[in-house]
């Protein structure tokens, strides 16, 4: 069976006292739930914060981006060592936010990808159509590129250590969540992608939907057979909103 997962975004949210409440919530409630891990992935300030009360709860936590760089005379980058020093599992690469407001384009994320596997944690690696390119029909293809460039930096071997996010960018904060069968269209063509290079690889691959995922609706996608749990943006920042989520990931 392969491993669950409900990743938190929480993007540029948050303050010391709301994030307090919040992962207190998180440590007491989220650490135990049987085949499913939550971790959250929390702005840089936070990290010190993130680390200080998960620990030994059993929730992860990590960051929402890095530099592919591991130091150097990069004003106001962050590098993958520096999330290694605060305990760091998890890193979104690629977000579709990246992509498009920080013009990320797909060899850097390969690059940030490989960066943070060399420091032995987790890439979460996200792809994603926009609605134009739905609508245009080439949401295969575009995912597959995606896709394709990270394989090109970090291997098969580099993404059996990862974790795929499906995010249509049409559904990220919107309200419009892809339907159960859209989203495992999608996840089902990713898989047999993987499994074409590598039949082990892409069946053990975690990947997460994301994109208005919400208490009401996480059961029937994750209920799919090729989504293996969520990746969290809105709904992260309420706590039992959030709890309902990671529930909802248990098999
Ligand atoms: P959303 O964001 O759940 O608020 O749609 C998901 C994401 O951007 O990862």
């Amino acid at each position: 069976m392969r491993r669950r997962l409900v990743a938190g975004n929480w993007k540029m949210f948050g303050s010391n006292a709301r994030n307090q409440l919040l992962l207190e919530g998180l440590a007491s409630r989220a650490g135990g739930l049987e085949g499913v891990s939550c971790a959250v992935c929390v702005p840089f300030p936070y990290l010190h914060q993130a680390q200080s009360v998960l620990s030994e709860s059993g929730v992860a936590w990590g960051a929402q981006n890095a530099s592919q760089w591991p130091e150097g005379a990069y004003t106001g980058e962050v590098a993958v060592p520096m999330l290694a020093d605060f305990g760091c599992q998890y890193v979104i690469v690629g977000h579709s936010e990246r992509r498009s407001l920080f013009h990320e384009d797909d060899q850097l994320v390969g690059a940030k990808a490989k960066a943070v596997l060399e420091h032995g944690m987790t890439p979460i690696v996200c792809v994603g159509e926009s609605l134009q390119e739905r609508e245009a029909g080439v949401t295969e293809s575009v995912v597959s590129r995606q896709l394709d460039a990270v394989i090109a930096e970090i291997g098969t071997e580099g993404l059996d250590k990862s974790v795929v996010a499906y995010e249509p960018v049409w559904a990220i904060g919107t309200g419009k969540t892809a339907t159960p069968d859209e989203a495992q269209a999608v996840h089902l063509f990713l898989r047999h992608a993987v499994s074409a290079r590598n039949a082990d690889v892409g069946e053990r691959l975690t990947m997460l939907y994301g994109g208005s995922v919400k208490a009401a609706n996480a059961q029937s996608l994750f209920g799919m057979d090729d989504i293996d749990g969520g990746l969290i943006g809105g709904a992260s920042l309420k706590l039992d909103e959030f709890m309902a989520i990671c529930e909802a990931a248990i098999a």
